[in-house]
């Protein structure tokens, strides 16, 4: 198979954003949209992938690490100009090249393999993906001839009100023969509008050469959206997010409210887990068969099993088992694990955790670098006092023991298997199994002294 080489334009500043952030690292749905281009172009085989940086370099280079090989582009004169900068490592190889705009984070894989594909069928120099847009403004438009074969380009800022009536646009991703793309660049002038060298302009190039040139017309126009704006930004959310529900539902996960669940494209859930409105998935999140999720939850990075319920609650970096019931109002925090039928109810903050099989954590308590046995009951308002103010330290409660409401327990401390915890008590020292520890002030009761309060005070 010929060679295929892969150019990723990035160096542009993005003004249009009005960002500190380099355009290309505004996140869609938490990764930066050069990433979602090159995670895609990369399920094509390559040879050779090379990324344009510009102002920001670093950040860029940063963020997708090993992935590319880099070449900057000192002043950004242009996508013409930018793609020049590649030739230092590509100009004389032989093969395929493709070129894609780092603001077009939607396109597939599967549309870049198509674009190949065709771009091979017909033997052409260059092939321009095209897409047809119910608002083509700010794109460039391709021109056609009478016989339907494209002429040129002429970008949006250049076009006369006849060329602008045009709604098959350029997505700005193109297939080239790589000695040819670069022979022609050579041609590309800065003579237009912007007195920029636009890319584009190859394809008229090439065809006045003589050369064939072709596009292919891609149906779906919302997989070539280009992000210049945070309003394109947010769209671009929108129709990323509902793609990958309606990947989840057409997989049997019901969501209650698409619109209104986030899920990101690396989440895995299975059949017949339901998702409730205003719920958001992110991160490596895995969600077991008939969980639910929601409403208004956040889940990040967290795996979640079979049965288990989650309502009004934020859960990140953790390991929740079967049919445990969590929330309404629990935040669950990194490195916990709450294992399987375990409850962590309402207004309970949970932080590196464990939590054994079938204990509850009902109330409004806080629970940090705690290791809990199973069947253990956790009274209301129960704080582990994990810190002194230095250092973070442990709290053991075994298994099958009994925390009555209100107590600290302050770390390092251990509870013993079986053991009670009298409600109201501050435990600084090691329970024993079986024990029941009451620390707290012995109650007295003075009789009738209210009542003798309240005559003193009338007279
Ligand atoms: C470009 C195309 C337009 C197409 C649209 C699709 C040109 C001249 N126009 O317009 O026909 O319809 O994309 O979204 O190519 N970049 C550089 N260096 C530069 C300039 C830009 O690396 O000197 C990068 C940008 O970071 C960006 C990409 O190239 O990722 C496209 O640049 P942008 O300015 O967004 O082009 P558009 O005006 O959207
Ligand atoms: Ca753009």
């Amino acid at each position: 198979m010929a060679k295929r080489y892969a150019v990723i334009l990035a160096a542009g500043k993005g003004t249009r954003m009005k960002s500190k952030l380099y355009k290309v690292l505004h996140p869609v749905m938490d990764r930066p949209m050069v990433q979602h281009v090159i995670d895609q172009v990369k399920t094509v085989q390559l040879d050779e992938l090379v990324t344009i940086v510009g102002f920001g370099a670093e950040k860029v280079e940063e963020h997708i690490g090993n992935e590319s090989k880099f070449v900057i582009q000192e002043e950004q004169l242009g996508t013409g100009h930018a793609v020049m900068q590649a030739g230092e490592l590509l100009k004389d190889k032989e093969g395929t090249t493709i070129v894609v705009c780092g603001d077009t984070p939607l396109i597939t894989g599967e549309t870049y393999q198509k674009l190949f594909e065709h771009h091979e069928k017909t033997n052409a120099k260059a092939t321009v993906l095209t897409a047809s847009a119910p608002d083509p403004a700010g794109y460039g438009r391709i021109i056609r001839n009478k016989d339907n074969e494209v002429e040129r380009i002429v970008e949006h800022k250049d076009a006369n009100e006849e060329e602008r009536s045009i709604d098959e646009i350029n997505t700005g991703t193109y297939c080239f023969d790589n000695r040819a793309l670069f022979q022609a660049l050579q041609h590309v002038s800065n003579d237009n509008a912007q007195g920029e060298y636009y890319l584009p302009d190859i394809i008229g190039i090439m065809r006045r050469q003589g050369e064939k040139a072709s596009a292919f017309l891609t149906d779906d126009f919302n997989e070539t959206i280009g992000i210049n704006d945070r309003a394109a930004l947010a769209e671009a959310t929108q129709i990323l997010k509902r793609r990958i529900n309606e990947q989840h539902m057409r997989n049997g996960v019901s969501i209650i409210d698409p619109e209104n669940t986030y899920i990101h494209p690396d989440v895995k859930i299975e059949p017949d887990a339901v998702i409730h409105p205003g719920t958001i998935i992110k991160g490596e999140s895995f969600i077991e068969a008939d969980a639910e999720i929601g409403p208004h939850s956040e889940i990040t990075n967290c795996h979640i099993g079979e049965e288990t319920i989650i309502r009004q609650s934020v859960a990140a970096d953790s390991k929740i088992g079967k049919r445990v019931n969590i929330g309404p109002y629990a935040h669950i925090r990194p490195e916990s694990i709450i294992s399987n039928e375990a409850k962590v109810g309402n207004f309970v903050e949970v932080k590196k955790t464990k939590l054994g099989e079938g204990s509850k954590v009902s109330h409004l308590s806080y629970m940090g670098d705690a290791d809990v046995g199973s069947n253990v009951n956790i009274g209301c308002g129960t704080i582990t006092v994990n810190y002194d103010g230095t250092k973070k330290h442990l709290t053991t409660i075994e298994d099958d023991a009994f925390i009555g409401c209100n107590s600290n327990l302050i770390a390092p401390v251990t509870v013993g298997q079986g053991s009670y915890v009298a409600a109201g008590s501050t435990i600084t020292k090691d329970v024993p199994g079986d024990a029941l520890a009451v620390a707290r002030a012995r109650q007295s009761n003075k009789e009738g002294y209210a009542a003798r309060l309240k005559n003193r005070q009338k007279s």
